[in-house]
């Protein structure tokens, strides 16, 4: 069983077997022995992990688990992409379909999207789907980003006014951002980083008081291993990553279902750039 940090405790501290941002499930992936898989996070993070297991029973405890960054863009998007700027290598974020995926160059997470752009021979890279995660890729690189204009529901919410009022508040509360932020978000921010770097963050600074603007449930993870830090919580849940529960992974577990099904050749295709990636150990 594979979760990402936006499970709810109890998914996340009692049946995982592994937990992690969207990279270490997609390399913990490639190491799984057993038969089954199930993926307790949404449904480009079990896509992944059956793009990277074609052989193995791959299983999501409710395939409505969808993300607002995947839906927002098609593989034949991606081609009118290439159309319009010939030669120029895409880059596309893992939260995004297989479809996509089999067009692109290579795929990034938001934990290795500076140096995956960085390690492209090119002074112009296309970057999609997350606008906002372009920009902050823009702010560290001095490759020209070309972006598609998609955000993730949940982080595009944050705005710099509401962190600025905890900081009024409180002087010395730290404040973390995930990359999926806008920019007056980010702004405000004293770190920024993929889940794990955040979580990484506050296990080594150990923080008095820290508020973590990314999904809700990751500061109530965090909080069962460090209880003397204060997570102060503007708590935005993402609904896809809420449908999955104990109750529906207790019948993945029992009926095998939902079983993830991927097109041969279209699977075959979003292997190159997500192995492109997850091979490139940065
Ligand atoms: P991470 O790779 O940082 O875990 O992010 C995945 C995600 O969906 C964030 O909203
Ligand atoms: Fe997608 Fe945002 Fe939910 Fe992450 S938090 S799965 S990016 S909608």
């Amino acid at each position: 069983i594979l979760a990402h940090n936006y499970q709810t405790p109890e998914i996340y501290n009692c049946v995982a077997d592994f937990v992690g941002d969207s990279l270490q499930l997609a390399r913990e992936a490639t190491k799984v022995e057993a038969q089954v898989i199930i993926q307790c996070g949404v449904h480009f993070m079990a896509e992944t992990s059956k793009i990277l297991n074609p052989n193995k029973t791959v299983l999501i405890p409710d395939m409505r688990a969808g993300c607002s960054l995947a839906s927002s863009i098609t593989g034949a998007d991606v081609r009118l992409l290439r159309e319009k700027f010939p030669g120029v290598p895409v880059v596309a974020y893992v939260n995004t379909s297989a479809d996509v995926k089999a067009e692109v160059d290579i795929c990034c997470t938001s934990s290795n999207a500076v140096k995956i752009v960085e390690s492209l021979d090119s002074d112009t890279v296309i970057f999609l789907p997350d606008q906002y995660l372009a920009n902050y890729v823009a702010s560290q690189t001095k490759k020209k980003i070309i972006a598609w204009k998609g955000a993730c529901e949940v982080h595009e919410r944050f705005t710099g006014e509401e962190l600025r009022r905890y900081r009024e508040n409180d002087p010395s509360v730290q404040i973390i951002a995930h990359p999926e932020c806008p920019p007056d978000v980010i702004a405000e921010a004293d770190f920024t980083g993929s889940t794990a770097h955040m979580i990484d963050w506050v296990r080594q600074k150990h923080p008095k008081r820290v508020v973590m603007v990314t999904e809700c449930s990751m500061a109530d993870n965090v909080q069962a291993e460090l209880p003397d830090v204060e997570f102060v919580k503007p708590c935005n849940l993402c609904p896809h990553m809420k449908r999955i529960t104990l109750p529906k992974i207790l019948d993945s577990l029992v009926y095998m279902r939902e079983e993830i099904v991927i097109d041969p050749a279209i699977a075959e295709r979003a292997r190159r750039s997500v192995e492109r990636m997850v091979n490139l150990k940065i």
